[in-house]
């Protein structure tokens, strides 16, 4: 299954040109939501806002090599390993489903666009498809059964939702279904598989087209954010916070010694 490219099959009974069409529309709704989320929030407009009054009040100019190297330093670990969440569980299961969802979309694009009207794609392209969805699906159902704030420390059941989860319910949909349908389609189970490919374009719409609605700009601000933060520790503005205490950044271990778990 995991060398098979359910695309190839797909193109017996829709057009390349047709699937080729969706993938530049979901990316217009990427766009579009991005965009409308920006408007309504105004968080690009504060955030620019705040960067500049903030240099005001910045201890040293930072030299351009300076700037590069503290911006290199935020991609290789704030935004490529989602440094903030520490170390740990919920780190470890937000970099699979980052990195699965990459290879998956990754993987379907050139699936799409390059193998495309019979061109026999090379192994390593489906398998980097399945492999990502697996991450993604490793990583989402970690986060969503286990991880979730509303689950983990505030005693929710895991199957309650809220307009906050339709990020990753959708994106947890695509992989699952994607997987489903390739396996149902390698199988032979073509009927089946139809049902699967369904539900997996339904997904990718309300992925796609629930932008504005869901958390998923957030892989886009994060990484903005971050820089930003980094680059206001380096010059010493401190993003316009009091200066750090003259004192060691240790809190002891007090602040290990309760789980967050008020209920
Ligand atoms: C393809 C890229 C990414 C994907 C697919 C992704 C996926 C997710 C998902 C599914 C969640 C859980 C959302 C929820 O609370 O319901 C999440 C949360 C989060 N993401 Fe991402 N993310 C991506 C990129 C990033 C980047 C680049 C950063 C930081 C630089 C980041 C930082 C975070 C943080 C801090 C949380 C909150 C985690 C928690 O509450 O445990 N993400 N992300």
């Amino acid at each position: 299954m995991l060398t098979h490219n359910p695309f190839a099959d797909l193109a017996l009974i829709i057009s390349a040109q047709a699937i080729q069409f969706f993938v530049i529309a979901m990316i217009l709704f990427i766009i579009i939501g991005t965009s409308l989320d920006m408007l309504h929030k105004k968080n690009v407009i504060y955030f620019f806002r705040n960067a500049k009054k903030a240099k005001k009040s910045a201890k040293t100019e930072l030299s351009t090599g300076k700037k590069t190297a503290v911006i290199l330093k935020t991609v290789a670990s704030d935004i490529a390993t989602t440094s903030e969440l520490g170390f740990g569980k919920r780190r470890l299961a937000h970099v699979l489903g980052m990195y699965g969802t990459i290879l998956f979309w990754i993987a379907s694009v050139i699936l799409i666009f390059k193998y495309s009207e019979g061109v026999e794609a090379p192994t390593y392209i489906p398998i980097m498809w399945h492999i990502g969805a697996i991450m993604t699906c490793v990583g989402g159902y970690w986060f969503w059964f286990f991880l979730r704030v509303d689950v983990s420390a505030e005693a929710h059941p895991w199957y309650r939702i809220i307009t906050a989860d339709l990020f990753v319910l959708a994106l947890l949909a695509c992989a699952t279904f994607g997987l489903a349908w390739s396996f149902l389609q390698s199988s032979g189970m073509t009927g089946l598989s139809y049902l699967f490919l369904i539900l997996f374009f339904l997904a990718n719409l309300v992925l796609f087209g629930g932008v504005y609605w869901s958390k998923f700009a957030h892989m886009f601000y994060k990484p903005g954010a971050a820089i930003q933060k980094n680059l206001a520790e380096a010059d010493g503005s401190r993003d316009n916070l009091p200066p750090p205490a003259d004192a060691p950044e240790q809190f002891g271990l007090g602040i290990k010694r309760e789980q967050p778990k008020h209920y």
